[in-house]
Parts: C-alpha cells; sequence; structure tokens
C-alpha cells in the first residue's frame, strides 16, 4: 500500500530529512584524502545523534535468508562500489577517489533517505562527469514527480537520460516510497515505460535514486552479502533525495 502522509507526518518527515542533509553537510566538510570510511562512518552517527536521530541503515535486515543485519551507521561505496559498501578503518581514502555516502536518519518513527556522490581531492575529468550526469538524473526525473504522473514517467525520465550521456543504470536496485518504514511502496525504477505504475498524489514521499555505472549495467555482489560492485570494474555514483508530491511541484526534503 502507498501511504498518504497527514500534515503532521509530513512534518516528522521534513525534521527527519532536514537531518539527513545537516548529516551529509558534515560528511562533506571533513571527507579528504587519508581519512577512512569508518571515520565518515562515526561522523554521520554522531551529528544524526546530535539532532536526536538515529541511522535507520545500523541493524537492518532485509529479511533475505544469508544476509547478515547491516553492521554500520551509513553505506559508503568507492569507485567500483555502487551501493551498500560497508565502512571500514582499513579503507582509507585518497586523492582521486569518488565515495558515494547514502544514510537513512529515523526521528520520531520517520524516515528520510539520501545519498550523495562526493570528490576526494581531485578526481578525473570523466569521474566529474558521471557524478554530473547521475546527480542531473536525479532532477530529470524529478520534473515529472507531479500529482497525476505517474511512477514510469520518473523512472522513464532518468534512463533516458543516463542512456542519452552514455551511462548504465543500475537494473537491480531501486528507488522506493518511504515514511515510518525506510522501504515503502511504490518501487521506483531507474528506467522503464513512461504511463506506467501508480498516479502520484499529494502527500506521497518518495525516495528517488538513480544508481549509475559509467561501463555496463552488469554487478556483483562481495562476499560480505552486501557491498554491491561494477563486474567491469568502471566507476559508479548515486544521488538521492526523498520528495514531497505537492499540488504544484515536488518538494526536495533533503537538501538544506
Ligand atoms: N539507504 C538505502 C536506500 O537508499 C538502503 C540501505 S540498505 C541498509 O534505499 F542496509 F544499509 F540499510
Ligand atoms: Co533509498
Amino acid at each position: 500500500m502507498v501511504t498518504i502522509k497527514s500534515k503532521k507526518e509530513i512534518e516528522l518527515m521534513r525534521e527527519a530529512c532536514k537531518i539527513v542533509a545537516l548529516t551529509h553537510q558534515a560528511i562533506e566538510q571533513a571527507i579528504k584524502p587519508g581519512i577512512s570510511t569508518a571515520e565518515l562512518d562515526k561522523i554521520a552517527e554522531n551529528t544524526m545523534k546530535k539532532y536526536g536521530a538515529i541511522s535507520a541503515e545500523k541493524g537492518y535486515n532485509p529479511g533475505i535468508k544469508g544476509v547478515p543485519p547491516y553492521p554500520a551507521a551509513t553505506c559508503i561505496s568507492v569507485n567500483d562500489e555502487v551501493i551498500h559498501g560497508i565502512p571500514s578503518a582499513k579503507r582509507i581514502l585518497k586523492d582521486g577517489d569518488i565515495v558515494s555516502v547514502d544514510l537513512v536518519a529515523l526521528k520520531n518513527g520517520y524516515n528520510g533517505d539520501a545519498a550523495r556522490t562526493y570528490f576526494v581531492g581531485n578526481v578525473s575529468k570523466d569521474a566529474k562527469r558521471l557524478v554530473e550526469v547521475t546527480k542531473q538524473a536525479f532532477f530529470e526525473g524529478i520534473k515529472y514527480a507531479k500529482k497525476g504522473n505517474r511512477i514510469g514517467d520518473i523512472s522513464h525520465a532518468i534512463g533516458e537520460y543516463v542512456k542519452s550521456q552514455g551511462y548504465s543504470v543500475v537494473r537491480e536496485f531501486e528507488g522506493h516510497g518511504i515514511g515510518k518504514d525506510m522501504h515503502e511502496e511504490p518501487e521506483i525504477p531507474n528506467y522503464g515505460k513512461a504511463g506506467r505504475g501508480i498516479r502520484l498524489e499529494p502527500g506521497m514521499t518518495l525516495a528517488v535514486e538513480p544508481m549509475v555505472i559509467q561501463g555496463k549495467p552488469n554487478i556483483l555482489e562481495l562476499e560480505d552479502g552486501w557491498t554491491i560492485i561494477t563486474e567491469d570494474g568502471s566507476l559508479a555514483a548515486h544521488y538521492e533525495n526523498t520528495i514531497l508530491i505537492t499540488e504544484n511541484e515536488p518538494e526536495v526534503l533533503t537538501m538544506l
């Protein structure tokens, strides 16, 4: 069931989402060559705590046999890691890395979810273009995130834009509704046909999240049961915000 949030619930969503944005700001300020992904994870966890939230990712159990609960406060995925990279004290960031940080704050029973891909020091022109296209894919998608349109309109716009730029979208993972649960209906793929899927209504809160690969779309899962990497070793980027469908333009809740 797709939930329509009440006015009160939207206020609570705003608050959780603002904390997500503030946490990303703290990460952006701290990220530099020499820092470990575990240190960034700590900074994120402490920032959420400072604002009265907790990480909804820590201990998250997807309910899939053989997959352990997620062990960290954030997902941090470096270079050819696409999503769900597990922060580690051994993973020291170096000049030229691109780093996707995906985090979900839970406060007063409501979740906010956003991901960004950060640059460490000086990154290549190619890497920069990938990250910019991934961000733009989100904005191309949400042009259609309007009352009366369908989920497929967002999916189609994202997929076509990414393809037009010569990159691939990940097909196995997708955006989602969000609220009391981190993952609610509907599913929001990053490709597909326009005109398909449920109609958008004011009060829906959605996490729209293009995951884009420089090369082929194929992915692999590492033995840790979480980390997703590109099969061809090319770079990947991720850009996600939680948005609110309104009577007019969508509101992006996870930006300051
Ligand atoms: N935040 C991710 C998303 O965008 C989900 C992370 S899975 C978890 O949907 F296990 F880390 F929580
Ligand atoms: Co998400």
